[in-house]
Parts: C-alpha cells; structure tokens; sequence
C-alpha cells in the first residue's frame, strides 16, 4: 500500500502490558487512512458526509489519535472522533497518548463492552467505524478471556466471537444516510466461512481491500457495507 508521509505518525506510550503494541494489522488501519484520506474525501466518501468516526478497541489509541493528526492538516476533515474500549486502564493509556500528542480531551472515550454501554443518543450517529478486533481462535475449550491481558488476542471460538457480537448491534450506530460502513481485521486463522455467512445473514456486502502475509496467517482489511439501506 502507497503510505502517504505527509502525516506524521502518533507518538504512542504502552504503560503497561495490558495494552496492544501497535502492529502489523494496527498498520493496515493506518497506512489505509493515510492512504485514503484526501482533501475533499476518504475512501470516495465526500468528507462533509463523515460527521463522526468510531475506533471500537481502541487499544493504545493509535487511530483516534491520527486522526486528530490529519484534523489539524486537512480543514475539510471536521468529523468528531470517538474511540472505546472494554478495558479502563487502555483507555487511560489511550487518554494519555493523546495529551503526548498535543490534544486534549477532543476524543470521546466511551469505557464499553462493545455497545453495552453507549448511550441511546449515538443511534444512527457514525459514518465510519473501525475494528482491529481480538480476532485469534482460543486454543482450548476454556473460558474466553481468560485475562485482562488476553482481551488483546482472544476472538473465543474460531476467532470470530467478539466480532459476531459487534455485528449483532452496530447497524443500530450506524448512520445510514450516507451508507456509513466498516473497516475491519480479520485473519485467515480464524473461522472465515462462519464469518462470511454471517456477514451475508446480517446484510452486509464484505469486500478484502488489504491483504498482508506472514509465515502462518494471512491478516485481511476488509469494508463492510449493508447490501440494502
Ligand atoms: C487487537 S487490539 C487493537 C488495538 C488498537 N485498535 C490497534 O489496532 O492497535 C484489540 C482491542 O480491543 C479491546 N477489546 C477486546 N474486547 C473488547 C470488547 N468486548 N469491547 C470493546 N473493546 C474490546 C482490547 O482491550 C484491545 O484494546
């Protein structure tokens, strides 16, 4: 993928190990929105049609924070950035990275197991949303996750149970007007076809837009979009 350099990388800070180390598929996140995000669109989307963006699991905070960086560049950019992750101590490390980086309090953290807890006043409210998930199969039959440490990693069963949790609320966030979508992680480890089925079940349309090879596993950035609106 062709990075655009003009902006710069955050700075990032792992306090502690709790947090996900920005990596190969966090990169495929960024360098795509490098990549994509332009003067007037992101993607072939107009930008006065991205009023809010979402990065579920943030983790590190890694992509809200880019995007504060590509806001202060690019005045077309005006999209109000929200970011949220189950953990508290992420999010405080997240919090943290974005003070390093300049900015102060312009990321809505939401603390949150997936939807659970986002207020009924985001209904309908993103135009983008993104999630490099926990998406590795759990190696044995225990209870997922076992800890804190492991919500970085585990997807539970065949890789892709927090996913399908994800899927069965975010069309309720979704802004739909503007056909809002999905960029999303997935792995050729994890259970594809259970993953491709339920996709279809839930209307969407799933296209592989990066692909990236290592020696035991492919990991995919893939755009979901509803078939019909
Ligand atoms: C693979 S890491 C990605 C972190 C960051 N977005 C990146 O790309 O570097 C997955 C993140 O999802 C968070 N997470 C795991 N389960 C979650 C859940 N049920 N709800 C919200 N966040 C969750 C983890 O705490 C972790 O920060």
């Amino acid at each position: 993928m062709k990075n655009n350099q003009y902006y710069r990388d955050p700075k990032i800070n792992c306090e502690s190990d709790l947090i996900y180390i920005p990596s190969d598929d966090t990169y495929l996140i960024t360098d795509f929105i490098k990549e994509k995000l332009n003067t007037n669109s992101f993607d072939d989307i107009k930008l006065e049609n991205i009023k809010n963006v979402l990065d579920m699991g943030t983790g590190s905070g890694i992509i809200p924070i880019l995007l504060l960086i590509i806001k202060k560049e690019n005045r077309n950019f005006k999209a109000n950035i929200y970011a949220s992750d189950i953990s508290e101590v992420v999010l405080k490390c997240a919090k943290n990275n974005e003070l390093l980086n300049g900015f102060n309090s312009q990321i809505n953290f939401i603390h949150s197991d997936l939807f659970d807890s986002f207020p009924n006043s985001l209904f309908s409210k993103f135009d983008i949303i993104f999630f490099n998930p926990p998406y590795l199969p759990l190696l044995d039959d225990s209870e997922f996750p076992k800890n804190e440490k492991d919500l970085c990693w585990d997807g539970g069963k065949g890789g892709i149970e927090i996913f399908i949790r994800f899927l069965n609320n975010v069309k309720e966030f979704l802004n739909l007007t503007h056909k809002g979508c999905i960029y999303y992680i997935s792995s050729s480890r994890a259970d594809q076809n259970t993953l491709e089925r339920i996709n279809k079940e839930k209307g969407f349309i799933n296209k592989i837009i990066e692909k990236k090879h290592f020696f035991f596993e492919d990991i995919f950035l893939n755009k979901l979009v509803l078939s019909k609106i």
